[in-house]
């Protein structure tokens, strides 16, 4: 698929801004479980070492309302860990090149607690200097490909997926094949 697939950019009709509920009820179900973690494993002290700028990033963060509301849910989360109003907040939005990337910035809550910036590229590659992000979330993307998993296309072969897009109730040829 290289970086020729992304989710249809702007917010018309058929945007993904506007088709993407089904995702974002993803994001709500983990609401909760994500706070638990922050507030249960976050050692603030240790992560920021006196710096007072917290990085997140969303890795394959599309365009629309999803990533805005998981970036806050982070955020609100920290700073209730935090205690502290010193703490500043600095949020990564990554997604491949083809992404649309104008819609997103353009349609940034006004009133968001954090600077944006644009990390374009694929999460499989390297994206970030090294200690740099304290968070990194990412949700309904991992599972995109770069490529073709070797020989689930190819009838005769024995990772042949019979056609199917999907490997539920496959053969371990084809489970087993790995990820590109
Ligand atoms: C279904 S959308 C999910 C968007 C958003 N996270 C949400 O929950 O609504 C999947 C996104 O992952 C991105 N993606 C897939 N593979 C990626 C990769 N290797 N690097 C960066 N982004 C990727 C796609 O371009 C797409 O925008």
């Amino acid at each position: 698929m290289a970086e020729s697939c992304p989710m249809n950019g702007g917010d018309g009709t058929y945007s993904y801004a506007k088709n993407s509920t089904g995702q974002r009820e993803a994001a709500r179900v983990v609401e909760d479980a994500l706070r638990d973690a922050v507030m249960e494993n976050l050692d603030l002290s240790k992560l920021l070492c006196g710096s007072t700028t917290f990085a997140v990033a969303d890795l394959g963060c599309s365009v629309g309302p999803n990533t805005f509301y998981a970036m806050e849910t982070i955020i609100k989360a920290v700073q209730q860990k935090s205690c502290s109003t010193n703490l500043e907040f600095q949020v990564f939005f990554n997604d491949r090149i083809g992404n649309d990337f104008n819609t997103l910035f353009a349609s940034l809550p006004q009133e968001r607690n954090y600077f944006a910036a644009a990390a374009a590229g694929s999460f499989y590659g390297r994206l970030f200097p090294s200690s740099s992000i304290h968070i990194a979330y990412s949700s309904v993307a991992m599972h995109w490909l770069s490529k073709l998993p070797e020989g689930v296309a190819v009838k005769g072969s024995p990772a042949w997926n019979g056609g199917r897009i999907h490997y539920t109730g496959a053969s371990d040829a084809v489970v087993n094949v790995g990820y590109p």
